[in-house]
């Protein structure tokens, strides 16, 4: 063994067990009560999690690089806990062609986490099959962006899926654009949106992600069609749309109702994934739509755990299994021989602060300014590497 972790709590075969983790290049060598090693991290008192994978990551860079770059992304991710990303396509350029898939993996050659790639879905059917097997799934935008792929295009888009055979998911922002425009961002253009992907989604057999779902109402209709899954965010379940002064978000945060709505369906929801999209300050208050997440969606899930508010099994499943199984990631998700030695050791006695001072992202600020939890990261590795220690990040 190259070292252990020992003395922890490892959930491992679905339930929580004192056990000692044996690490070799970069894999999960054994798991078992006890190991003889000279070099290991003691993680006693904590609980060793497969790493947490975030399914909805902005990393920016190239003509955005002022609002991040893959450098800081990254290392955003790994002081947060984040061992993976999954980086969205709305990129200027935009990564809708192989040409751009190939510049992104120049850009990760030298990241600290593990960084994968949706394809982007917009005028480029062929560059669909180009790119197949250097993403882990497609993203369409339904809302109006440069991005944005109309009802009809939606449809050709499903039918050259299941004519194609592509079985890689489709994560897709919901909005009945055409009801945004007439009556702004209320809560049933995304409901409507909802339920036109559940209907193209059923027709042609294909399997979709729905991202930052807001609203219990979509919840409900995502989970009668087993061919959809679903996202929430962090600040869709903490902020509510009133303890907010920036213009926020999209979708925009809702009431407090919609809030417990989202908590009580909580069981139905696949993944719980930041959406980090980060705008400088001043973008912000020109109007900019995104908050950075990298950073507090653990610590804040840790203190809902502390608070009884959520299982932590279940939020092993939101932010790591799932995602793992959703988009295909084999050797991710879980804790077991044979699997990348990514891990996330946390401290449920450690209390925080949540400071945009003390965070990587290059914005430099965080919607949660101020909020105290206890619970939080103490230990990012990745592939063997330990990056991040009790909030310090190593070289
Ligand atoms: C995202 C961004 O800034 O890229 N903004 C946001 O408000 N969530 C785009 C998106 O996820 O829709
Ligand atoms: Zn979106
Ligand atoms: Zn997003
Ligand atoms: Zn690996």
């Amino acid at each position: 063994m190259d070292y252990g972790i020992v003395n922890g709590k490892v959930y491992y075969q679905d339930r929580w067990v004192r056990a000692d983790i044996g690490i070799k290049d970069g894999e999960i060598r054994v798991i078992k009560k006890k190991l003889d090693v000279d070099v290991y991290i003691d993680a006693y008192n904590k609980c060793v999690l497969p790493g947490v994978i975030d399914a909805h990551v902005h990393l920016r860079d190239m003509n955005q690089k002022h609002k991040e770059d893959f450098k800081t992304g990254t290392l955003a991710a790994a002081h947060g806990g984040v061992t993976t990303v999954l980086d969205m396509p709305n990129t200027e350029p935009p990564t809708t062609s192989l040409d751009a898939i190939n510049q992104k993996e120049e850009l990760r050659r030298d990241t600290a986490v593990h960084v994968e790639f949706f394809g982007g879905i917009k005028n480029n059917l062929p560059e669909i099959m180009s790119m197949k097997d250097k993403i882990i799934g497609y993203k369409i935008y339904m809302d109006s962006t440069p991005l944005h792929v109309s009802k009809p295009e939606l449809r050709e888009i499903f039918e050259f899926f299941a004519k194609n055979k592509i079985n890689k998911r489709i994560s897709v922002h919901v909005d009945d654009s055409e009801l945004t425009k007439r009556i702004g961002k209320q809560k049933i253009s995304e409901i409507r949106g909802i339920e036109f992907i559940s209907n193209l989604s059923r027709q042609f057999g294909i399997k979709v992600n729905i991202c930052h779902v807001s609203t219990p109402e979509g919840i409900k209709i995502i989970s009668q069609n087993p061919n959809l899954t679903c996202e929430v965010t962090p600040h869709h379940l903490f902020l509510n749309e009133e303890n907010f002064g920036f213009a926020d978000t999209n979708p925009p945060l809702r009431n407090q109702r919609d809030i417990a709505g989202l908590w009580k369906n909580l069981d139905q929801v696949d993944i719980i994934a930041s959406d980090h999209a980060p705008h400088t300050m001043e973008e912000k208050h020109e109007g900019a739509e995104g908050f950075p997440g990298l950073e507090t969606t653990l610590p804040l899930l840790l203190n809902a755990i502390v608070c009884r508010r959520l299982l932590p099994s279940r939020l092993i499943a939101l932010i790591s299994r799932n995602p793992a199984r959703i988009f295909g990631l084999t050797d991710k998700g879980e804790i077991k021989p044979g699997y990348c030695a990514n891990l996330t050791i946390v401290d449920f006695h450690k209390k925080y602060k949540i400071r945009g001072e003390d965070l990587y992202t290059k914005c430099g600020w965080t919607p949660f300014e101020g909020w105290e939890g206890k619970g939080a990261p103490t230990h990012t590795i990745v592939d063997g590497r330990i990056l991040m220690k009790d909030g310090v990040l190593l070289d």
